[in-house]
């Protein structure tokens, strides 16, 4: 028997994990640090192993571990789901073309108010009808032919951000239709893995999810972070209260489903050809791929009185961008050395246009990947261009291939086993994908690379120092390391002058950016530094784990892995990079300790220690119960805390005490995280 107080405990849980997931995979923004969710779900699961009684396909301990499937089960839609009319002309007479018709088919003239839109991404991933029941998720199916569909709902509940039951207020009925996709960052590390590991890489994030909803194993698509928009309504009974397509959207998001906050209402066709060319120039900024954007006629009987055509609603369009994959040439395969000497094979291409610009090189990524691709020379390739990655070849057309194509790759004996830029020995080491060369900073192309890093925006931010003036600063001898940038007998007016095409002024500028780099965090330097495997994410763990420098070059592996998400390949790459005489040697005249590196020293003392809020920006407003405002300041300053006066886009926490005005409205507006004393205790708590 299952005590009143077991049930109650589980349903707590089971409410608290939905919001904690809710607030961590949809709003991004996570309400409690990893372990005590750890632990609240860990207990649930507990709960529900000793009471088999409690155990419930909504529970958030349910979205993994199903068993694998045979087949997947046809679904027949309870209402078909409608594919969209595409307008491939991708210029403004797209948008217009698409106003003209709505207006003729409603029979609205040229002197009537224009007609209202809700214009939305469209987004490059797989249709999904989510179906809910009394609110709880009961199925989950591919669009399929539009009919009929393929029940997919294991998988789908290895989604973190679509909820597996809804609040109350949601009718009996309830279809929620949307695009499973995998963002960019997703994408490139799981190819990044694969790449590591030598394995099959992902051709492109559309293929990575579609591909994982089509694995019988939900453990397989668990893997593979899948994230989920939510555009639209299927069957829907039990509820009529609505009158446009905004608020459909506005009540999903209300019922706790990720919405896209790029939609927008416009007016006419003019509101059209703004939202098409705005969300063009944002595209490669957006951490997910889209092949275009939707208009949607936003009164519902509007769009009851338009209907349909074979399959495709009237009132609604995808209005097209370029596309990010095209066909072209390959003319060569040069071979180029990275920052860590890795050997990188690129494909020299016939110039394309691709994904909004036109691309001639593309990467091969390493030698395995080029193998199993089997690229060769001449060959008729796919190149991909998203986002502002580099671009790549994702695959041969070998319908195309001509008769007198090149032999298949071979790295090391194009090379004849010498690095291209310095001659030095290259190696492939066991277990690793990518050919290094052996001539570490002797080797002018890993010295060229090394500083773009370090002064790159994300780096120490040098503006100025292109790779142009890299280049010739390397080829000169005037710089072989980033520690030479702040040593004045190398680098000051006259040498920068002695330079081709360097004027006085961008001299100076230059100077003056060196000048402000020399302030920095440390998370940016450990970042700068370019350790094998560490990226700005785990340069900002080991920042916050161990305070300091010396701490992190004192560390052993052990120790390095007790940073969250640092394993041991992350762990060796850290600890050999610091056991290098040459990278000590250069962080010694980075910080200047041993001689008049001026500047450094100064500022590196208290500025290169990142305490636990250094970067948060909190404004404080009302009156809090048990502290003044002026101890609320010094404790948050004392972290590290900015402390503002006003809320701004910048701001990451308001803590608001009792009345509370102008400044709550603005944090609530622009869904800033509000804290009250408890929550600020608990957080200041968690900080020292
Ligand atoms: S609405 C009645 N909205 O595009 C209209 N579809 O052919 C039904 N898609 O595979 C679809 N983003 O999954 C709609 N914002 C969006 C969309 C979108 C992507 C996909 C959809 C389907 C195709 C439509």
């Amino acid at each position: 028997m299952v005590s009143q107080e077991v049930i109650r405990r589980s349903a707590l849980l089971r409410k608290e994990i939905a919001e904690y997931d809710y607030w961590y995979y949809v709003k991004d923004s996570p309400r409690i640090p990893d372990a005590e969710y750890d632990k609240l779900f860990r207990e649930l699961q507990a709960l529900e192993s000793q009471y088999s009684e409690l155990c419930s396909p909504d529970s958030p301990t349910q979205r993994v571990g199903g068993k694998p499937l045979d087949i997947f089960l046809p679904v027949r839609h309870a209402v078909a789901m409608l594919s969209i009319r595409t307008e491939t002309d991708i210029s403004d007479q797209g948008a217009i073309a698409f106003d003209t018709r709505v207006r003729r088919e409603l029979g609205v003239s040229e002197n009537d108010l224009p007609i209202e839109y809700v214009c939305e991404l469209k987004f490059d991933g797989l249709a999904i009808n989510l179906r809910y029941e009394q609110g709880v998720l009961v199925q989950a199916a591919t669009r399929g032919d539009g009919e009929t569909g393929e029940d997919v709902t294991q998988n789908i509940r290895t989604i973190r951000q679509i909820p597996l039951s809804l609040d109350g207020g949601c009718p009996n009925v309830l279809e929620v239709r949307g695009e499973v996709y995998m963002a960019r960052p997703d994408f490139e590390s799981y190819n990044e893995r694969q790449r590591e590991r030598g394995l099959p890489s992902l051709v492109n994030p559309r293929n990575g999810a579609a591909g994982s909803i089509r694995q019988l194993d939900p453990a397989l698509a668990a893997r593979r972070r899948l994230k989920f928009f939510a555009y639209g309504l299927g069957d829907v009974q039990g509820w009529t209260w609505r009158t446009t397509h905004k608020e459909v959207l506005a009540q999903l998001a209300a019922w706790g489903f990720p919405v896209n906050d790029e939609h927008r209402v416009v007016q006419g066709a003019q509101g059209l050809v703004e939202f098409h060319r705005r969300i063009a120039q944002k595209r490669d900024q957006l951490p997910f791929d889209i092949d275009g954007v939707v208009y949607k006629v936003n009164s519902l009987a509007l769009q009851a009185q338009m209907g349909f055509v074979s399959r495709e609603p009237r009132w609604a369009v995808a209005h097209k961008f370029p596309a990010e994959e095209q066909m072209t040439v390959v003319r060569d395969i040069d071979i180029q050395v990275g920052r860590t000497g890795k050997l990188t094979p690129v494909a020299k291409l016939e110039p394309v246009f691709v994904g909004g610009t036109t691309v001639s090189n593309a990467t091969l990524h390493n030698e395995d990947e080029t193998r199993r691709k089997d690229v060769r020379i001449g060959d008729t390739v796919i190149v991909r261009r998203a986002g502002d990655v580099i671009p790549e070849v994702v695959g041969v057309v070998l319908d195309r291939r001509p008769a007198e194509v090149g032999e298949a790759f071979d790295l090391c004996k194009r090379l004849n086993g010498k690095c291209p830029v310095c001659g030095s020995s290259i190696v492939r080491e066991e277990g690793e994908a990518a050919w290094r060369c052996t001539g570490g900073l002797f080797c002018p192309a890993q010295c060229k690379e090394a500083i773009l890093h370090f002064s790159s925006r994300r780096a120490l931010d040098i503006e100025g120092l292109g790779d142009k003036l890299v280049e010739q600063l390397v080829d000169d001898g005037i710089v072989t390391t980033p520690a030479d940038l702040y040593d004045k007998r190398k680098l000051n007016l006259h040498t920068l002058a002695s330079l081709e095409r360097m004027g006085e002024k961008s001299a100076q500028n230059l100077l003056e950016a060196i000048e402000r780099s020399r302030q920095t965090t440390l998370a940016r330097f450990i970042y700068a530094l370019g350790i094998r495997n560490v990226g700005e994410a785990t340069a900002k763990d080991l920042a916050r784990h161990f305070g300091s420098l010396d701490n992190i070059m004192l560390a052993d592996e052990a120790r390095l892995q007790q940073v969250p998400d640092v394993g041991p390949v992350v762990a060796q790459s850290i600890f050999a990079f610091f056991r290098e005489k040459h990278n000590v040697d250069v962080i010694q005249q980075l910080r200047g300790e041993d001689r008049a590196n001026v500047g450094w020293t100064e500022h590196t003392g208290e500025s290169i220690v990142e305490l636990p809020l250094s970067g948060k920006t909190f404004v404080l407003t009302g009156t809090l119960p048990s502290m003044s405002r002026d101890e609320a300041k010094a404790k948050l300053e004392a972290l590290g805390a900015k402390v503002a006066g006003s809320v701004s886009k910048k701001t990451n926490y308001v803590v608001a005490g009792a009345e509370a005005g102008s400044k709550l409205d603005k944090a609530r507006e622009l869904n800033i995280t509000v804290l009250d004393e408890a929550k600020f205790f608990e957080l200041i708590n968690q900080a020292e």
